[in-house]
């Protein structure tokens, strides 16, 4: 049986070779959001990975959308060409693989230290600066409030929402992610936990879901017709009377009918009452409901760390896709190994085409050697 992860996919014009993603995965090494050579490091290493696909990090639409000083950004001409060039010697030293970037706007997550000292929120008087958000509501019960936006800001938001992807789509990258997960700005929308607003974006459902619907409408309008795009979900917020996996299922069908082609099945992140029952593959299930509930294409994330357990996801029709974040840092050759383990093949750079260990010696496809 031929495996069922390392079978193509396709999404619009592009096809992945096959089913595993990086997940994005925040580096908090840019300088006022450009790219870094760390980054250039870190991707040179995960494009060589022979993922399906490669997704950049949560990349901030405008200074304030940043998490931390150290996110990446892309609201300026400088973000544009460091990523640019950063990214071009990256893929210029790897087989080819689809790139995906994730826009995000980190909402009262804002002006946070990097997790590496500690994560805290900077108070504007420190040098941070005052967050944004639906509502007044804190993200901790002892950090002052972020500032509602009013109709301007959320007018502005979008904008800036719009003119990142249009930088996205002049890098020649090949797939948009919109982030609507993890406690973030849209995410913080869409949860009566943090949208307490009492004009047409808060509220019933209705009202909640706008925001989010109209900024991915106004991407995929900016976006090309020809290159997909997805959305990221917090698919629970596993706290009572949060946000649930029916809201999730009602969001998805608009966002398909919106022109969305996968979900990316995230959960949790906007309230510190959340109770996640962690374990392997812990947010498949919320995959399957959604794809079965609406056909859209899903992709699962979560504790995925085994070439079986990827493949099951798979063969068994739980998800189509399957995105690792930690076991990818931890061994960013782990679809090499999983390709072995499965009988299928990978494309590694011709440097490295005498590396294929002696039980899988045909795991890299089209290696061919010779010396004299
Ligand atoms: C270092 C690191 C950075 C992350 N940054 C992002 C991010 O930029 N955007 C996002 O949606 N999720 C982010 N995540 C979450 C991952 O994409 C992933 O959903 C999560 O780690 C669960 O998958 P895993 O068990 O394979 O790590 C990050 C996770 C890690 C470990």
């Amino acid at each position: 049986m031929p495996s069922a992860l390392f079978s193509p996919f396709k999404l619009r014009k592009l096809t992945l070779a096959n089913r595993i993603v990086v997940s994005p995965m925040c580096q908090y090494s840019a300088v006022d959001g450009c790219a870094t050579d760390w980054h250039l490091v870190h991707w040179g290493q995960l494009l060589q990975s022979s993922a399906g696909m490669f997704t950049i990090e949560a990349t901030a639409v405008s200074p304030t959308a940043r998490i931390t000083y150290g996110c990446l950004g892309l609201y300026d001409e400088a973000c544009e060409n460091a990523l640019a060039e950063r990214l071009a010697i990256a893929r210029g030293n790897a087989p080819p693989m689809p790139v995906a970037i994730q826009l995000a706007h980190a909402g009262r997550k804002g002006s946070s230290q990097v997790p590496w000292e500690g994560g805290q929120l900077i108070p504007r008087d420190a040098g941070g600066w005052t967050p944004v958000a639906p509502s007044t509501i804190p993200q901790l019960p002892n950090e002052p409030p972020p500032a509602a936006l009013d109709a301007a800001g959320i007018g502005q938001i979008k904008r800036e929402f719009v003119a990142a992807a249009k930088r996205a789509a002049r890098l020649g990258l090949d797939a948009l992610e919109l982030h609507c997960a993890h406690g973030y700005l849209l995410h913080e929308f869409l949860s009566p936990l943090s949208n307490r607003r009492t004009d047409a974006y808060g509220g019933s459902f209705d009202n909640r879901v706008r925001f989010p619907l109209e900024v991915f409408a106004a991407v995929r309008h900016a976006w090309p017709h020809d290159k997909p795009m997805g959305v990221r979900i917090s698919a629970t917020d596993w706290v009572d009377g949060g946000w649930t996996i029916e809201d999730s299922i009602a969001l998805v069908r608009r966002l398909k009918s919106a022109g969305c082609d996968w979900i990316d099945t995230s959960s949790g992140g906007i309230s510190p009452a959340q109770k996640i029952p962690l374990g392997p593959g812990y947010q498949v299930h919320l995959a399957r409901e959604i794809r079965r509930a609406t056909s859209i294409a899903t992709m699962a994330v979560g504790l995925i760390t085994e070439a079986k357990q990827a493949e099951a996801i798979v063969a068994s029709g739980d998800a189509d896709l399957v995105a690792m974040a930690r076991a990818l840092l931890w061994d960013p050759r782990w679809p090499w190994h999983a390709a072995a383990a499965l009988g299928a093949q990978i494309r590694a750079p011709q440097q490295y085409w005498r590396s294929a260990p002696r039980e899988a010696p045909n795991a890299i496809a089209n290696a061919k050697l010779g010396m004299r």
